[in-house]
Formats: C-alpha cells, sequence, structure tokens
C-alpha cells in the first residue's frame, strides 16, 4: 500500500502533511514519490489566494482520470478547504477529512469506503499536534506553536479556514524541541499564523522563545511570523541576547498606506512599523528583514500606492512575498469591490519586486568578505546551498565525495559574490 501526498501552501501546512505521514505510515502505508504507484493520495489544501484553489481542482480532474486505470485507487483531501469549495471538491475525492480528526483516520479509511466529513467551522484544536510528525529530513524541524488566528485581517480567510487561535501547552512545544536537539537536529522553527498572540498559561510568545533558546545544544531557533502590531520590546530584547535564536525575521507589512491598513484591520499605522524596524535594526543590527505585502487591495488608488513604493525604498528589505489581492468568500474585504485591474495589479507587483530586487543586491553585497556560519541544506550541481543564520542562501563548491557528510552541517563560508537572491562563497 502506497501513499502520495502533495502539500500547498505555508510551512504549518507542510508540518501537518509531516503529522498525516506518521498517522498513514502507521496503517502500513508507504510513501511513494509516483503517482501511478499510489494506492491513496493526499492533498493538503491551501486556499488562501484562489489561485491555489484553482490549481487544486484542475489537479483534482486529473484523479478521476487516473481512477480509470486503478479503480481501486483512493483519494483524500485535507487542509484548508472553503465552505463553498467544499461542495465542488465533493464529487471529485473519496475523502474530505479534517485534520482535527487525524488520530481517527485509520478507521474512517479502512471502514468506509469513502466518507466526506461536514465540514466543522469556527473550530480549531491543537490535539491533533499530540500526533509524533514523521520529519522529512533529519536536520531541520518545524514545530507548531499554534493553529488559526483572531486577528481578522479584512483581506484574509485563515481565521475562517482555521478557526480561532488554540495554543499548544508550552511543556508540549518544549518537549518536541529536547527530543528533536537530542537527535540531532541543528535548526528548529517555531511556527504559528500570529506567533505574537501565543500564550500558553503565564508564558508569552517572548518567554517561549527564551526557554526553548536556552535548551542544550548546537541549533539555531527560528520562528514565523510575527504581527507587527504586537511586537514587544520583551521580544526583541530577546533575539538580540539569545545567541541560538537566528536573525531573520519576516514582518508582514501588506501596505505601506494608513488608510489601506486599517481597511484591512491591521491595527498598525506605518509609522509604527518604521518605528519597530528602526527599534530592531538598532538593537540586532545584521538582522535580516523579509515582509509580505498585496497590491491592488479594494480601493487602492496609485497615489496610495506609491505609498508602498516610498516604503521599500525607505526599509530596503532583504526579502518580500509580493501577492496580487485575491478576493476571499467570507472575508470582510470581500464586501469591497476588488476595483484595481489585473493588469494594474501585476504592474505594481513588478514595480515593487524592481525595487526589492535592488535592496536585496545591496543588502547582500554586505557580506562580501565576510565569514559565515552555513547550515547546509541541499546539493545543486557541484554546488552545495545553505542558509547563514540571518537566512540567506549560500551557494558554494566543496569536494562532492564530502557531499553527503556535509548536508544538515553547519560550515564555515567566506563570501565572495553577492546577487539579489544570494550569496556565494568559498569553503574555509
Ligand atoms: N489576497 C492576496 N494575498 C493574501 N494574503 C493573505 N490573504 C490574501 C488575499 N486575500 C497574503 C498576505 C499574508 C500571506 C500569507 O498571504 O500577504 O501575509
Ligand atoms: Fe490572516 Fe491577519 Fe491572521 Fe495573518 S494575522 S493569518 S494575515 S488574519
Amino acid at each position: 500500500m502506497n501513499y502520495y501526498i502533495i502539500t500547498y501552501g505555508c510551512q504549518v501546512n507542510h508540518s501537518d502533511s509531516e503529522r498525516i505521514a506518521t498517522v498513514l505510515e502507521k496503517m502500513g502505508y508507504k510513501i511513494t514519490l509516483k503517482l501511478d504507484k499510489a494506492n491513496l493520495v493526499v492533498v493538503n489544501m491551501c486556499s488562501i489566494r484562489q489561485s491555489a484553489v484553482d490549481r487544486i481542482f484542475g489537479q483534482s480532474q486529473k484523479f478521476n482520470k487516473l481512477k480509470t486505470l486503478n479503480p481501486k485507487l483512493k483519494t483524500l483531501l485535507t487542509g484548508c478547504i472553503l465552505k463553498n469549495d467544499f461542495k465542488k471538491f465533493k464529487n471529485h475525492f473519496d475523502f474530505i477529512l479534517s485534520k482535527n480528526t487525524l488520530s481517527h483516520w485509520p478507521k474512517i479509511l479502512k471502514e468506509k469506503g469513502s466518507l466526506i466529513q461536514p465540514r466543522q467551522i469556527n473550530k480549531s484544536d491543537c490535539q491533533y499536534l499530540k500526533i509524533k510528525p514523521k520529519y522529512s529530513n533529519n536536520f531541520s524541524a518545524c514545530v507548531p506553536i499554534s493553529i488559526g488566528c483572531n486577528n481578522f485581517c479584512s483581506y484574509c480567510v485563515v481565521p475562517y479556514l482555521r478557526g480561532p487561535l488554540a495554543c499548544r501547552p508550552y511543556k508540549n512545544i518544549l518537549k518536541e524541541a529536547k527530543n528533536l536537539i537530542k537527535k540531532g537536529f541543528k535548526e528548529i522553527w517555531l511556527l504559528g499564523e500570529n506567533v505574537n498572540d501565543y500564550h500558553s498559561q503565564k508564558i508569552n510568545f517572548a518567554k517561549l522563545l527564551k526557554i526553548t533558546a536556552g535548551l542544550n545544544g548546537n541549533f539555531w531557533l527560528r520562528f514565523t511570523s510575527p504581527n507587527p502590531k504586537d511586537f514587544s520590546d520583551e521580544l526583541i530584547d530577546v533575539i538580540a541576547k539569545c545567541k541560538k535564536i537566528t536573525h531573520y525575521l519576516n514582518l508582514p507589512v501588506q501596505s505601506g498606506d494608513n488608510k489601506i491598513l486599517k481597511r484591512m484591520n491591521r491595527n498598525y499605522t506605518i509609522e509604527k512599523y518604521k518605528n519597530l524596524v528602526k527599534k530592531i535594526r538598532k538593537k540586532i543590527p545584521d538582522i535580516t528583514l523579509s515582509t509580505d505585502v498585496i497590491v491592488g487591495f479594494p480601493g487602492e488608488t496609485r497615489k496610495q500606492f506609491e505609498n508602498t513604493v516610498k516604503l521599500f525604498k525607505q526599509i530596503k528589505f532583504d526579502m518580500a512575498y509580493i501577492a496580487k489581492y485575491s478576493p476571499r468568500p467570507q472575508t470582510t474585504a470581500l464586501k469591497l469591490k476588488d476595483n484595481v485591474s489585473k493588469k494594474e495589479k501585476k504592474r505594481r507587483e513588478k514595480v515593487l519586486f524592481e525595487i526589492l530586487k535592488e535592496t536585496a543586491q545591496d543588502q547582500n553585497k554586505k557580506y562580501i568578505g565576510k565569514t559565515v556560519e552555513v547550515l547546509n541544506n541541499k546539493t545543486k550541481g557541484r554546488f552545495l546551498i545553505g542558509k547563514t543564520k540571518t537566512y540567506k542562501t549560500v551557494k558554494f563548491q566543496a569536494p562532492s565525495s564530502k557531499f553527503q557528510n556535509l548536508i544538515g552541517q553547519f560550515v564555515k563560508v567566506k563570501i565572495i559574490d553577492a546577487m539579489p537572491w544570494g550569496l556565494k562563497g568559498e569553503l574555509i
């Protein structure tokens, strides 16, 4: 019995797939990387933008063809599924199952020929996180700290998909982290939709980060994502002081215009954002700063977009995930007219991308001549590729006989060249 798993979307979804793998493998399934060898196809979906949903829908239609070749093939859809899409996907999957019921999947998959679970709205819990994940590699792991979100940014469907915030007890998080370190993992990512909302008993996110970073062992601690609205001085100090916490922040700004931010329900002003960046850069000068931004939010005028352009030029981000606004069912922004044309959204995306390319290159140039520590994560041709503590991608040559021994290891690399999206170096 083989299963083939396709995961879309964020790191949280990828981490969830590791728990799904545990459950399926306990049932006797083995993973296959070949779709035509699978008895069970699992799709862990994401609905954050319509383009992702359309892609999955296109793919699910192909499964029907596969089934004519292999009538015993079963298909299972899980993950973030919207109410409207639920009806649409019903005809294309044998099972549509919530991750909240993951521990019951073996029973469901064995006993029933097919099952579509009624969609649970506004319900989230962390119970399924108790399942031990089958980590997808042996040196870097994601550890979810919460599920869901209470912020209700007006464009975002996450609170409707994953439900309200549910925090994982901090002792469980520490137990998983300790176990990873014991196994020799070198990188741990703490994950949450907004890590700054985390709380478990008296432990807020800054404290959780500090305690985790205080565990014995040789590892880097990363996290994503913090909402700028509640980024505390306590958190800045923890990142600045704890050596194992890496100097990389994804700080989603979403827009450079105050009126748009207000309509997005982001609860901060651009002045507050810039002030926060200033404070962070003062205490952590080598911080790598990335952001998420949406272009073409309903009613975004050219002038308001220019404020985002200005912000990009001022902040000089190292990286940015630029998204074209996509209207989402159930969200409050859906009531606003999506009046920025596709062409204009594309233009705005390109304008920001061109600025980013320059600022990213400028930030990377600062590394030339420096020696940095790199955690190797893959090979490409004759090169090893890894990440610095500041989450910069570094490519360098090494004897291919050493490749396998060096994956998942820290090495020292001297940087000799800088491109916008990465650095080139020489192994020391
Ligand atoms: N349209 C476009 N981008 C979106 N994002 C979230 N919702 C939407 C939407 N409706 C982006 C935000 C968020 C990232 C995960 O996805 O920038 O930070
Ligand atoms: Fe969505 Fe806002 Fe929550 Fe992030 S903080 S998941 S953008 S509602």
